[in-house]
């Protein structure tokens, strides 16, 4: 296996991929479910974040079984999909931002592998979260496809699942924040504890609240995503392919 898609919210569908076969892992946090198929000649794992169906909020993602399957898997490449809202003027909804860093603000979740025992207490670095030669494939298969993105962008996460106050946003865009999501602390952390090569593409689905005149729904998000699915299909493949 050589590269795993994460798809979050609107990006449920394996179908991309050929010869598709599902496969239980076994890990020490549960079983995880994930499809593989093939697509330019190589090996993808496809987990949904949120179920196949979106079944599962962003504070009970059993982030740590996903990650630990993907790593038991073999793969080394992990590129995930995340629905944001945005508190950057400029990252508009329906545009994509290709992450850089990102602000944590949950609250509830474990964000790490090393709880002491056996495998010891680490301190892992993430002054580069996000892999720099999957960003470079994606700036590049972005570019080929005219699908307009902006180069880095600083995620915060929160623990959700409600949409958060204007209160919170105003401090988010002080702090630094350009988009706001639920998933990707502990995702990315737990990438980059398993020593993988982690990139995730947003897609801005709305302005966050406060910025957006009127209040959020999970329909707004979902509705966007889907209007622009086939653009974040095209520039996963497009990626994988390079
Ligand atoms: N806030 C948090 N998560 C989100 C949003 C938002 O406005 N839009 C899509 N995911």
């Amino acid at each position: 296996m050589e590269i795993a898609i994460i798809g979050g919210t609107g990006v449920y569908d394996p179908k991309i991929l050929n010869n598709i076969r599902e496969q239980w892992i076994p890990t020490p946090y549960g079983i995880v479910h994930c499809k593989s198929g093939e697509y330019a000649g190589k090996e993808v794992a496809f987990i949904p974040r949120h179920g196949s169906n979106h079944s599962i909020p962003p504070h009970l993602i059993n982030y740590r079984a996903n990650i630990w399957a993907i790593k038991k898997l073999g793969v080394q490449n992990i590129i995930a999909t995340t629905a944001v809202g945005s508190l950057n003027p400029d990252m508009k909804p329906g545009e994509f931002v290709v992450i850089d860093q990102f602000l944590d603000f949950v609250k509830n979740r474990t964000t790490t592998f090393y709880e002491g025992g056996e495998r010891g207490v680490v301190h892992v670095d993430v002054t580069t979260p996000y892999c720099p030669s999957i960003r470079n494939v994606m700036f590049e298969a972005a570019k080929e496809l005219s699908i307009p993105f902006h180069q880095q962008g600083t995620y915060v996460c929160t623990d959700g699942p409600r949409f958060e106050t204007p209160a919170e946003i105003k401090m988010y865009a002080k702090f630094g924040g350009d988009v706001v999501g639920m998933t990707n602390v502990p995702e990315v952390v737990l990438a980059r504890e398993a020593e993988m090569c982690y990139a995730t593409v947003s897609m801005v689905t709305n302005f966050a609240a406060g910025i957006s005149p009127q209040p959020l729904t999970h329909h707004e998000v979902l509705e966007t995503m889907q209007a622009n699915t086939e653009n974040i299909k095209r520039l996963i493949l497009a990626t994988i392919e390079q």
